[in-house]
């Protein structure tokens, strides 16, 4: 890497883009949390007003937009686990215009990085004009979306600068989890007892330290795999889906590739026409339920002459799998197969000689809707 010698960019140290910086940080981001978040006897230390809040809803609503909507898209089947209280997921600038129907006792929780999306701010307005409960989980301190909500937890992420959203990424989902095995404890629910949080973030720590201790055969891969193709696709089923969408925003937002990420079933429903010689196909493999499925989908693709890759939990390995991730619990999978695909795309935009942390027609903070 050559060191970049702009004044104004001292904080960025030694790294080319903040983006390489966040994706690093996300190790001590994890033990940072920890800290924060549990007493001396291992204890969530979750408020104890928005534990009984949430406790007294029929329906837990996630809002938020991009990468915090795809951070709710895993929260959501976390919620549902160890909880037990029916979760959906809203694109914040879908719900701001088109409500669903709502249950009785809804409970909002809005995820943002920024605390300033515009379209997640519209939501919450109508939602206090409600008197719903809310909270929000977001970086910013004091941001609007904070000030407005019930409650708030925060990411203790540090400033994220790079456009491309990483470190947030994973904050909120490590603090969706926090708080829902705290709910699920509250509520005394047996699967929310025996999920041992903070011993798994610890792990998840380790182990995403080790994915980016190995950025070279990242690089080496994105030039083999990606350098090229105008198109790609994620895929992966369950909670591995909901990470390939969080992998292809990255990939496009940041390297101009159009990608896409594909529940792998429905791919022989219409999109595996898309499948051409060389066209990268990059499954996301870390649930046992479901590996076996997924690797016969990316067989699919590959006899059609896609260039596959894999990326799996260590259990789930095979001799020819590309990327392997060291396990953790199924559930907190998304925290480490995510960082190979942050970094497959930050080499892909490097490669072409992209600026990596400020991406075309792109701003940090939406807040126009
Ligand atoms: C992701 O890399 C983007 N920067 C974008 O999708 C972002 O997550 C979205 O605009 C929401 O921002 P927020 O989390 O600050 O609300």
């Amino acid at each position: 890497f050559t060191v970049d010698m702009d004044p104004n960019a001292a904080d960025k140290g030694a790294y080319p883009f903040y983006m390489l910086k966040e994706v690093d940080e996300q190790p001590a981001v994890m033990r940072k949390l920890v800290q924060k978040y549990f007493d001396e006897d291992g204890k969530p230390t979750i408020d104890e007003e928005l534990l009984k809040s949430m406790s007294e809803a029929d329906h837990l609503y996630i809002v938020g937009a991009g990468t915090s909507y795809h951070a709710g898209l895993i929260g959501a089947r976390i919620f549902e686990k160890l909880v037990g209280i029916p979760t959906s997921v809203h694109i914040s600038s879908e719900f701001a215009y088109e409500q669903p129907l709502l249950s009785k006792k809804p409970f909002f929780i809005f995820l943002s990085q920024s605390g300033e999306t515009a379209d997640s701010r519209e939501v919450l307005v109508n939602v206090n004009k409600n008197n719903w409960p809310s909270l929000t989980i977001t970086n910013v301190d004091k941001s609007t979306l904070s000030r407005e909500a019930t409650f708030t937890e925060l990411l203790y992420a540090g400033p994220e600068i790079a456009v491309a959203s990483t470190k947030a990424y994973t904050a909120q989902i490590a603090v969706e989890a926090i708080l829902a095995k705290a709910l699920g404890e509250y509520m005394n629910k047996p699967v929310a007892g025996a999920f041992d949080v903070k011993h798994q973030l610890g792990l998840v720590a380790n182990g995403m330290q080790s994915i980016t201790d190995s950025k070279s055969i990242l690089k080496d891969l994105s030039d083999k795999y990606l350098s090229k193709p105008r198109n790609a696709f994620y895929i992966g089923r369950g909670i591995d889906w909901s990470v390939s969408l969080e992998a292809a925003l990255k990939l496009k937002e940041i390297s101009y590739v159009q990608a896409e990420g594909f529940a792998s079933g429905e791919l022989k429903h219409g999109t595996i026409a898309l499948i051409e010689k060389g066209t990268p196909v990059i499954g996301i493999i870390t649930q046992d339920r479901t590996a076996g499925l997924t690797r016969s989908n990316l067989e699919e693709t590959e006899a059609r002459g896609a260039n596959t890759l894999t990326i799996v939990s260590r259990h789930l390995a095979k001799d020819n799998d590309n990327i392997i991730l060291p396990d953790v619990d199924e559930l907190l999978s998304p925290l480490l197969s995510v960082v190979p695909a942050q970094l497959l795309a930050y080499y892909t935009s490097l490669g072409k000689g992209l600026d990596v942390d400020k991406p075309r027609n792109l701003a940090k903070s939406v807040t126009v809707q």
